[in-house]
């Protein structure tokens, strides 16, 4: 089990900057998600880690230890990524045996024809043989060991690269994208699998992946990546309810967070396409600002109080549990599209092309900066940190501090 430590790491291929000054401690037994779109350098943060990969500036270090230039077997990591890279001429149990063989035995020892073994290739031969299926049944292919991988389907292929990776107990375990060949239900089995496999070796695991569910449902901690820089890590709570960065805000919730332009005066933070006071705020800088809103925070209702915001209904979806409610903000060029979750008995007295009337919920307000930071609206405490109505402990604070402030709305639509 490996304490990591990434210290302001640097990579470019030719002048292309892909990894922009990553800093990151993952602790001894932690399962980490990176989580990024396509291309933001997650690979390549891995591949660095595992010594695949030169880095140009910054530092790894293992238990302490900067492992800068250390070649990947010597640094007790293991990796599986996407293409799970089995040799395919191989049996299930001679791939799994790989790594034991390579690291146990010697050149001669490995050949399959010395017939005069040594009471010591012996013995290990023996250990190997349980290694193998030791790991086998840690991922339930023990029936499998005979096969060759073009006789194993997606899932199974996939439990084999794990095995294997697993087979030399090492300290660091990565994942690239592991389970994005397998349909949906064989991912939703294998994320649980390993996670389950991780917890009981109790190795640090890296994963890497762009699917915001596998990272929320997997790890102990999200680091968020977008083009080459760590914008935001914690849990998926925290960055759920408490994102420092609207970009972090973005990657994290289904449907997105609604985002509408707003603009400060001293007083008070307003929805520029509709001029509704949405919060008041004592000491907000004058400006424009982005204020971000979860769809689940969003009360629609046909008739409103007269300080609600109205929006033109456009779209309903009933999902069975809930129902997903499109709406449009404000009108012509200024009009901003928000998706509303409602319960589905709420969303039933709701019409395609109706006005209905919208007020979000106390306390669950985001603001952000220009640059898409978050908003410390009154010098104390940022704005984004009051507790949602998720975090009960707080939340009746949280509403009591803005309830009166959010909701307060003009109607000035026809
Ligand atoms: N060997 C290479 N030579 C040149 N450019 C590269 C090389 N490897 C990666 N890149 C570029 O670096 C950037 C980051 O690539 P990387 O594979 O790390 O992204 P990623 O986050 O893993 O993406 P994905 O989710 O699609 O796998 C991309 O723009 C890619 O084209
Ligand atoms: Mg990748």
């Amino acid at each position: 089990m490996a304490h990591i430590e990434i210290r302001n790491l640097e990579k470019s291929f030719g002048d292309t900057p892909v990894l922009r000054g990553i800093d990151l401690t993952i602790e001894r037994g932690e399962f980490i998600a990176v989580l990024g779109p396509s291309g933001c350098g997650k690979s390549t943060l891995l591949r660095i880690v595992a010594g695949l990969e030169a880095h140009d500036r910054g530092h790894v270090l293992m238990d302490g230890r900067i492992v800068d230039g250390l070649a990947p077997k010597t640094r007790d990591v293991a990796v599986v990524f996407q293409s799970y890279a089995l040799y395919p001429h191989m049996t299930v149990a001679q791939n799994l045996s790989l790594p034991l063989v390579m690291r146990d035995l010697t050149r001669p020892e490995r050949l399959p024809f010395v017939r005069h073994l040594s009471g010591r290739v012996k013995r290990m031969r023996a250990d190997i043989r349980g290694a193998v299926e030791r790991a086998a049944s840690l991922v339930k292919i023990e029936g499998l060991l005979d096969r060759k991988p073009a006789q194993l389907s997606g899932g199974q292929r996939q439990r084999v690269a794990l095995a294997r990776a697993l087979i030399r107990k090492p300290a660091l375990f990565l994942l690239d994208e592991p389970l994005s060949n397998l349909d949906a239900t064989l991912r939703a089995s294998t994320r649980a699998e390993i996670v389950q496999l991780q917890r009981t070796l109790g190795i640090t695991a890296v994963y890497v992946t762009h699917d915001q569910t596998e990272a929320m449902t997997m790890s102990d901690r999200i680091a968020i990546m977008i083009e080459g820089r760590i914008v935001q890590v914690g849990t998926a709570r925290e960055i759920y309810h408490h994102p420092t960065d609207v970009r972090a805000a973005l990657f994290i919730g289904t449907p997105k967070m609604n985002l509408f332009d707003g603009i400060a005066d001293c007083s008070a933070i307003r929805l520029a396409a509709t001029g509704t006071v949405v919060t008041r705020a004592a000491g907000a800088r004058d400006g424009a600002v982005q204020i971000g809103v979860r769809p689940e925070h969003i009360v629609l209702e046909p008739e409103g109080p007269g300080d609600a915001i109205p929006v033109a209904v456009t779209h309903l979806e009933f999902l069975g549990s809930e129902a997903l409610v499109h709406v449009a903000v404000g009108e012509g060029t200024q009009s901003t599209p928000a998706i509303a979750r409602l319960d589905p008995d709420v969303a039933e007295t709701l019409k395609v092309g109706q006005t209905a009337y919208a007020r979000f919920r106390p306390g669950a307000l985001h603001l952000f900066d220009n640059d898409g930071k978050c908003l410390d609206l009154d010098g104390r405490r940022p704005l984004s940190s009051i507790p949602g109505p998720l975090d009960q402990d707080d939340a009746a604070a949280g509403a009591q501090r803005v309830v009166g402030q959010a909701m307060v709305g003009v109607r000035n639509a026809g």
